[in-house]
């Protein structure tokens, strides 16, 4: 395994493998690696020739007061667990390599996907990802590129970003992997005490609950939000963002449940801000 930090030493390296006809696969990340990332990085590893994970905390898709300077960094740790996966090239540029000064290109995903949700909590938030992302599939021009369904949003815009700006990308979701309580595996998770922990497993629990009161006959969206909110609200610790019933390719507000919905909500838990989504099928 090799760690490449320049940009030009990565298109070079880019460059060889395509002339061997090897496919290509991305994982990005901002590091502080999981299982979730984990899982990612296997099936990568299934289906292309040659791996690169991306690790690079993007400051640009951090809001002012969000928590780029505490996000959590852990190189050595990261570059263990790639080599066990058999990653071929960790790429981790600095923040000057990827925004040298005088940087002002920026790319973005208009209209409601972007700016609903996440978007709305987090202004700024998918330009940021969008650009960053341009950026690596300009510097790898991978054939495959994975992601997590955790960052449901995340999925449908970079999806509309590809086949807007003719990406010859195949983007690759998988499911959202699990702590044994039902918590979403984050980087985030590393902030919680142990109270807050255990007050973190709210979001899953309030999923749960909401998906049995639909297959209970549950169809109104609003009854359903006021019963999540009732939930989660007895969590003295837990402060919700958002709750949302929407349509899982639009993202828009339904206002009947009837054959796919998703469920989506950011609830903080103490100062973390945790998201989690879940898709209900009839
Ligand atoms: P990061 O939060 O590091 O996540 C990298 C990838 O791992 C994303 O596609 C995310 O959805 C996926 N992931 C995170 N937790 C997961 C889980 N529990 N199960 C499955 N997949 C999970 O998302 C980002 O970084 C950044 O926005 C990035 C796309 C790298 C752009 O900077």
């Amino acid at each position: 395994m090799i760690l490449i930090e320049k940009i030009e030493e990565m298109k070079f390296y880019i460059r060889e493998r395509k002339k061997e006809g090897k496919i290509i696969g991305l994982v990005p990340t901002m590091g502080y690696l999981h299982q979730g990332h984990l899982a990612l990085i296997k099936k990568a590893k299934e289906d292309c020739e040659v791996v690169v994970v991306s690790i690079f905390v993007n400051p640009v898709q951090f809001g002012r007061g969000e928590d780029y300077e505490t996000y959590p960094r852990d190189l050595e740790r990261d570059r263990d667990l790639c080599r066990r996966e058999g990653v071929n090239v960790i790429f981790t540029p600095r923040v000057e390599e990827m925004y040298p000064q005088g940087y002002s290109t920026f790319v973005e995903v208009e209209g409601k996907l972007s700016s609903i949700l996440e978007g709305a909590s987090r202004p700024g938030h998918f330009r940021g990802v969008v650009t960053v992302l341009v950026k690596l599939f300009n510097i790898i021009n991978p054939d495959y590129s994975y992601f997590g369904e955790k960052d449901y949003q995340q999925v449908l815009v970079v999806k509309k970003m590809v086949k807007d700006l003719n990406f010859n990308i195949q983007i690759i979701v998988l499911p959202t992997i699990r702590e044994e309580d039902g918590l979403a595996i984050s980087s985030r998770n590393s902030y919680l005490n142990k109270e807050e922990r255990k007050a973190a497993t709210i979001l899953y629990r309030s999923l749960v609950a909401a998906k049995e009161q639909i297959k209970r006959g549950e169809r109104n969206p609003h009854s359903l939000i006021s019963f999540m909110k009732n939930l989660i609200e007895k969590e003295p610790l837990a402060h919700i963002d958002y709750i949302a019933v929407v349509n899982p390719k639009t993202l828009e507000e339904i206002e009947k449940i009837d054959k796919k919905a998703l469920l989506a909500l950011a609830v903080k838990i103490g100062e973390t801000r945790l998201i989690d989504n879940m898709k209900i099928e009839i």
